[in-house]
């Protein structure tokens, strides 16, 4: 697995999503065990949030790496209403339990609410000195917000890329980049919904005895600075999703999927989900 630089670690350039896992009981043992296969698999940074399932999933993570927290770069994210700074403490607390671990090693805002920015920087930061997270970062920040947060110690931004959803190219991916800000890529492969069908990326796809999802995040991790998160309970979604790594775009296959999906010539809003 190819690594890439992550808050201190190096940590592999596809990670696992948990959105969604935790919602159902009846899920819950294929969830745990795609969790553990994806870290036998070498996809041991997993994403997650106190958001999903309303602590469902974190749950869920827990199961997953009792036993195997020391394989694991465990990232998760608090509320925007929660991250006060008494209620980043008590969420990290929760989270904390509801994963099995006594730290975090890194541990988001999901994304910009009430709350002065400065006041939930303090309490992540009084969280790193009691060792319950390693780092911190934010995600759904546009450059202004990133700009305004003024803090060299914000280790990532995680929002929304994939090639239905490039408006970060203009300006927030190269801002990243020249700050040396690692990306987290959310929903690269589109939630496997109609970019799966797109012609342009079947026809890589098939180019490269490939499938639609891999074209997805080899074409996201083809620039460096970049981590995809894709959520996958299937197996074989799982052995794909690894299998990815190793998949590299020449310029004619970019060229066809621009042609697709053209690259932003202006500043677009920043998209979420
Ligand atoms: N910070 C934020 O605001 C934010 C927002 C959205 C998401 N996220 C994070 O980013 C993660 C990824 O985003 P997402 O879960 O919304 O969408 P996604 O990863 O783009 O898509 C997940 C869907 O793709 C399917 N899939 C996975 N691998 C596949 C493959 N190789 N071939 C075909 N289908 C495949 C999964 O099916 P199976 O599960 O059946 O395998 C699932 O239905 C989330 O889980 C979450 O951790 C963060």
């Amino acid at each position: 697995m190819r690594t890439t630089e992550l808050a201190g670690n190096q940590v592999p350039v596809i990670g696992q999503g948990t959105w969604h896992m935790g919602e159902q009981q009846s899920a819950r043992r294929r969830e745990v065990a795609a969790l553990q296969q994806g870290i036998e698999l070498g996809l041991q940074l997993i994403d997650t949030a106190e958001m999903y399932a309303e602590g469902g999933a974190e749950e869920v993570v827990g199961e997953a790496i009792q036993g195997r927290r020391e394989q694991v770069f465990l990232v998760s994210k608090v509320y925007p209403h929660n991250a006060s700074l008494r209620g980043v403490p008590a969420a990290c607390e929760r989270s904390l339990r509801r994963l099995g671990t006594d730290h975090l090693d890194l541990y988001l805002l999901h994304w910009r609410g009430e709350y002065p920015l400065a006041d939930t920087v303090e309490a992540f930061e009084r969280l790193r000195e009691q060792g319950k997270i390693r780092r911190w970062g934010v995600s759904n920040f546009d450059v202004d917000d990133l700009q305004e947060l003024q803090a060299p110690a914000c280790a990532t931004n995680q929002v929304l890329y994939n090639p239905e959803a490039r408006g970060i190219e203009f300006d927030l991916l190269p801002w990243q980049q020249q700050q040396g800000m690692p990306l987290m890529a959310y929903c690269p492969i589109g939630q496997a919904g109609r970019l799966l069908r797109n012609p342009a990326l079947l026809a890589v796809a098939e180019k490269h005895a490939a499938s639609a999802a891999q074209v997805a995040l080899a074409w996201a991790l083809r620039q460096p600075g970049v981590i995809v998160i894709p959520k996958a309970v299937d197996p074989l979604h799982l052995r794909q999703n690894a299998e990815a790594a190793a998949l590299r775009l020449d310029d004619a296959d970019l060229a066809q999927l621009d042609a697709a999906y053209p690259p932003p010539t202006r500043k677009r809003a920043l998209e979420m989900v």
